[in-house]
């Protein structure tokens, strides 16, 4: 097994931390932005010193991780739990939490109060949400507040029973239309970046073009200003589906199985633990242990 680390990641290990104005900048100068999901301190450490521009502490937490069927039943406090493990981990990326369902969706209000926590409470330095027009009020006075908000839109898993399950959006000129006006409408209301998730090539390509601020893509091909995808996925870690746009980079999960099993037969067949993986006591305090122990039992057995 290699353990050599790309000369890059030195020079990620200098970086300066992102911010959403170096997003910004990447757009400006056509330099693809790159995003992945991280839910935990190892996966943040690794993300950051492989130079990732940006970390999204993704709802697809529920699925990848916890083992829910879809994203519905995130809740805050798992999401803040998680935050503040990838915080602690990536001091370079810029930070997005994502808002999970029934978080920003109440009142205008709550979701404030809500994004704040992000913030506040987990170390993130921005937040995301799903949705379109519907969601401008919201998105209006987090902004006010000084926080910087993702909007995504396309495929928005946290809409799946109204959108009649994991479904690609924008296939229809009419569905089209409404995708660039809700984009038009995110970043005249305050996002500094938009989620395309998706969605034909063709469409996030012209609204990429369109708009000043950052897409990023899912599934939504290479016309984007950035990409990202669920970590698991990349990493071949999440078995139970992999969508289409996946690109996978490793295969954990068997190389995990794999591990277990020798782990298994190894303990079975007492290999392991062998004497590196085991501690010692030195000779003369081992005799004299010994020793002693041998007195105790003629006399008291018991006190010893
Ligand atoms: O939750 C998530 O990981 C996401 C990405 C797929 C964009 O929203």
């Amino acid at each position: 097994m290699s353990t050599q680390i790309s000369p890059f990641s030195k020079i990620a290990s200098e970086r300066k931390k992102v911010t959403t104005l170096t997003l910004k900048h990447k757009k400006q100068r056509a330099q693809a932005i790159s995003m992945l999901t991280a839910y935990d301190y190892p996966t943040a450490l690794a993300l950051d010193q492989a130079g990732i521009d940006a970390i999204l502490v993704g709802d697809s937490l529920g699925m990848v991780v916890l083992g829910y069927p879809n994203t519905l039943s995130v809740t805050m406090e798992d999401m803040l739990h998680h935050c503040k493990a990838v915080s602690r981990g990536a001091k370079t990326a810029l930070l997005v939490g994502d808002m999970p369902f029934m978080s920003y969706q109440v009142s205008a209000q709550e979701a404030l109060r809500n994004a704040g926590r992000f913030l506040q409470e987990a170390g993130m330095d921005a937040v995301k949400l799903e949705g379109g027009i519907e969601r401008l009020e919201a998105i209006r006075l987090i902004t006010a507040a000084g926080i910087p908000v993702m909007g995504h839109i396309g495929l928005t898993p946290q809409s799946i029973h109204q959108l009649g399950g994991f479904r690609s959006q924008g296939r229809s000129g009419v569905e089209a239309r409404r995708l660039l006006e809700d984009a038009f409408a995110l970043q005249m209301a305050g996002c500094f970046s938009l989620v395309l998730e998706s969605i034909p090539s063709r469409l996030a390509e012209m609204i990429s073009e369109k708009l000043d601020i950052p897409t990023i893509g899912i599934g939504a091909g290479a016309g984007c200003d950035g990409q990202v995808l669920v970590t698991h996925d990349l990493l071949g870690l999440f078995e139970r589906f992999t969508p289409r746009f996946v690109k996978k980079y490793a295969k954990l999960h068997n190389q995990m199985v794999e591990a277990f099993t020798q782990y298994i037969e190894d303990v079975q067949c007492h290999r392991f633990p062998a004497a590196e993986h085991s501690l010692d006591i030195p000779e003369e305090e081992w005799q004299e242990f010994i020793k002693d122990y041998h007195l105790a039992e003629r006399s008291i057995p018991i006190a010893f």
